[in-house]
């Protein structure tokens, strides 16, 4: 085998733009899945039992079915449903947010869950009304079992992004793959987008610790 890097060099900068096209549609969709995250696990731990049984039963599609199923479905089939196309891009930010929710929402459950039910109760012994208590006394300590695993869902967002490149979505993937296609190599371009991807999940990994160690420091 013979690798020549060389022959990528004219490509680099058509790689490069990738990096954007790709970090773009990620940070949406990460803003987007928290968001709607947050509001599933609020209802997961309402009192009110319907709410909470209709937010698991959302997290249990969209965490039962392929994430490249979900894409497809918004963006090939909603589109002959509702008679007007959804471009790439936005039914990027939709399948990856709507499923991404659905983690988000258990993650951030889990965390306000697993703090010791003795702070729930000291706090209603002196009276702290409620709001004031999850603001004051839950989520500080839930932040630090929430915050890890929330990285963690970022990271596997960025990597999933690749998915996009099947929609016909100009992502760092599809772009390698367009540049093997042009140059009849495929080793070089995948092996540069592939070192892309790995120094943007570094780069989370390294944010991710440094939020973790302030949080340990705010001990
Ligand atoms: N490949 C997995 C799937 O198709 C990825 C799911 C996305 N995971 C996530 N944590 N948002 O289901």
């Amino acid at each position: 085998m013979n690798l020549d890097f060389g022959q990528i060099v004219p490509y680099i900068p058509f790689m490069l733009e990738g990096i954007w096209v790709t970090l773009k549609f990620v940070i949406f969709a990460i803003i987007f899945g928290f968001v709607l995250g947050t509001l599933l696990a609020l209802c997961k731990i309402s009192h009110v039992k319907v709410i909470g049984w209709l937010a698991d039963a959302y997290t249990s599609v969209f965490r039962g079915t392929p994430l490249i199923l979900q894409l497809m479905i918004i963006y090939y089939a909603v589109p002959e449903l509702v008679g007007y196309d959804i471009s790439p891009f936005l039914s990027s930010i939709l399948a990856f947010g709507l499923n991404s929710s659905a983690y988000v929402s258990e993650i951030i459950r889990a965390g306000i869950q697993a703090v010791d039910k003795g702070q729930t109760e000291a706090a209603q012994a002196l009276g702290v009304p409620y709001n004031q208590m999850m603001k004051d006394i839950i989520l500080p300590q839930a932040m630090k079992n929430i915050l890890p695993a929330l990285m963690n869902e970022f990271i596997t967002l960025t990597k999933e992004s690749a998915l996009v490149s099947t929609i016909g979505y100009l992502d760092l993937m599809r772009r390698a793959t367009v540049v093997g296609a042009d140059l009849y190599r495929n080793f070089e371009p995948l092996l540069f987008v592939g070192v892309i991807y790995y120094l943007l999940v570094m780069g989370l990994t390294i944010i991710g610790r440094l939020v973790e160690r302030r949080l340990r420091y705010s001990d």
